[in-house]
């Protein structure tokens, strides 16, 4: 998983929590760099569960709320960072529909490391949206909060229903979007 992820785990924990819980996080002995990340780097994404899950344990958070947290707060600071993604975009379900083949088809060109989900998508109606992730990753619920923080940007409401359908090999989940207003 790329640095600028985990930069950004590590400030939605100060921002959040402080910088003595990040301290103590960083501390886990099972970390494969011994707690040092950069925006350069790239990390197994297993140190981002440990460090999620040890997160967990010391504020007695769910590990799901803080991972869908973790994803509202990585949209608006890679939307941040590269505004231009959102700026020809109407709504957030028209933003939605061209992650796979426009926003992340650009992510790899920045970073051509970047392991990506996939995100098939079958459009409904004008207010339903459907889209099926799958990745070797188990990030779906990151994918929630991504789709969560969306919304937020577009000011909009949706409503988000989703159902694993995990196989032996690949982590899937199916997520019906609706735009209430
Ligand atoms: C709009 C909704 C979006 C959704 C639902 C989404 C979903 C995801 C998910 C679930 C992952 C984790 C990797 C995996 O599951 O295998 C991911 C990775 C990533 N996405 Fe997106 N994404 C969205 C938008 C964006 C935007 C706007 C950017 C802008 C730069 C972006 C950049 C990235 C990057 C840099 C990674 C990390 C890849 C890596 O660490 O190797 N995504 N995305």
């Amino acid at each position: 998983m790329l640095g600028v992820v985990y930069i950004q785990f590590m400030e939605m924990i100060k921002e959040k929590f402080s910088e003595d819980v990040l301290d103590d996080l960083l501390d886990e002995p099972s970390l494969s760099t011994g707690g040092a990340y950069t925006s350069v780097g790239y990390y197994d994404h297993t140190d981002i569960i440990k460090l999620v899950v040890a997160l967990s344990k010391k504020t007695d958070i769910p590990v799901d709320d803080l991972v869908e947290a973790f994803g509202k707060h990585l949209f608006a600071a890679l939307i941040d960072k590269y505004p231009m993604l959102a700026e020809d975009k109407t709504d957030a379900l028209e933003m939605l529909e061209s992650v796979d083949n426009s926003i992340h088809v650009e992510v790899h060109k920045l970073y051509p490391q970047a392991e990506l989900p996939e995100f098939k998508c079958i459009r409904l109606s004008d207010t339903k949206l459907q889209m099926v992730y799958r990745s070797k990753r188990p990030f779906s619920i990151l994918a929630l909060g991504l789709i969560k923080g969306c919304a937020e940007h577009f000011g909009e409401q949706l409503t988000i229903s989703h159902r694993n359908a995990d196989s032996d090999d690949m982590f899937e989940t199916h997520f019906d979007i609706e735009k209430v207003a």
